[in-house]
């Protein structure tokens, strides 16, 4: 059997910091309601100057590239995960495809909000196991202040720019075990953006109603986000025989310290096992796990057991068991 492993992970976060004392003077919050609620201090924004979703996402490809010490022709394939494209077409994949010079490789956007960088692993995964492929790239890229409303404070304070990736390649012994992966689409109004498709085309209508923000409806979402990952967690360790000692890292979608603690707690896993960055750059989406992994790879060892999970707008969610 081939294995698709990850051998090397890249980031791209731009500079600019909104911390929570900037929001102060932007809507009725506070950083204590802030950090008590969320466990977030501050998050990273993309000024529009500075461009978009495919420019972040090549950022962190070419970081890939210029780690692992090879050329941008010799990507197979790149899967960018993400709910705030450049535009609605072509596929921001192509868009990065042609900012980084893979000549030769193919590839397409893959829309799971939260849970879209676990899903496009686990195609990725499935590129380099069939045998065809040998190095697959796959980017988590969210400009997420490009769909919030500054106004709104029920969003406004969670999210964040920023993306990430790896790269997949084949291993005899290290790589994807397991993955776990759900959609349930019947609350999918609980947590989406309404404008912008086919069922509500731009025009002045639609943008006056904000229906080209993000809407949330944070209890219901809560609920569902807390059980569906917890759930999700105990199933792929379950599959596997694996207990909470048995697990070396969990690497969570960060959208809320409250449902990482919850999933964590289910798991039996002690804090210093569990990736936590939410402090410092909020909600990136599609972006969260893959910024983890950046910024822990030096802290894991070949063969670690590792627990991925996310949930998010779809509902989409996933738990994915791999060895490092
Ligand atoms: N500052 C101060 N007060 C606020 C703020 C704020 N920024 N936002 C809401 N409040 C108020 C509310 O108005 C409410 O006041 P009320 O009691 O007078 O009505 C009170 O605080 C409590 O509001 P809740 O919505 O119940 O707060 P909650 O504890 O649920 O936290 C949050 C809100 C953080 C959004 C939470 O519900 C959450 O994390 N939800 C899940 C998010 C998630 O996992 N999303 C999925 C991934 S995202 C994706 O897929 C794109």
């Amino acid at each position: 059997r081939i294995n698709a492993a990850i051998t090397t992970v890249g980031h791209f976060l731009p500079d600019e910091r909104l911390t929570n004392a900037d929001l102060e003077k932007m809507v009725d919050t506070s950083d204590e309601w802030i950090r008590t609620r969320t466990g977030i201090r501050e998050r990273r924004i993309l000024r529009d100057e500075d461009k978009a979703t495919s420019d972040m996402a090549a950022g962190a490809a070419k970081e890939i590239l210029e780690k692992r010490g090879i050329g941008p022709e010799e990507i197979d394939a790149i899967i960018v995960a993400t709910v705030t494209p450049d535009m609605l077409f072509p596929a921001t994949a192509c868009l990065v495809q042609n900012k980084i010079g893979a000549t030769n490789a193919w590839g397409f956007d893959l829309s799971a909000a939260c849970s879209g960088f676990l899903f496009a692993l686990t195609t990725g995964s499935q590129l380099i196991e069939s045998g065809r492929y040998e190095k697959v790239m796959v980017i988590g890229a969210d400009k997420m202040s490009s769909i919030v409303d500054y106004t709104d404070r029920t969003t406004c304070i969670l999210f964040g720019d920023g993306a990430a990736g790896v790269l997949l390649e084949p291993s005899e012994e290290h790589g994807l075990v397991d993955a776990v992966q759900h959609v349930d689409g019947e609350h999918g109004d609980l947590l989406c953006m309404k404008g912008g498709g086919s069922l509500n085309p731009p025009t002045h209508q639609t943008v006056d109603a904000k229906m080209h923000y993000i809407h949330q409806d944070g209890r219901p979402v809560f609920r569902h986000a807390v059980t569906a990952m917890a759930d999700v967690c105990v199933e792929v360790m379950e599959r596997n025989d694996l207990t909470g000692d048995d697990v070396d890292f969990l690497v969570p979608h960060q959208a809320n310290l409250r449902i990482i603690d919850a999933t964590a707690k289910r798991m039996g896993l002690t804090s210093d096992k569990v990736m936590i960055n939410i402090d410092r750059y909020g909600n990136t989406t599609a972006a969260t796990i893959p910024l983890c992994l950046y910024d822990w790879e030096d802290e894991l060892s070949k063969g670690d057991n590792i627990v991925l999970t996310a949930f998010g707008g779809g509902f989409t969610w996933g738990a994915t068991y791999l060895t490092w």
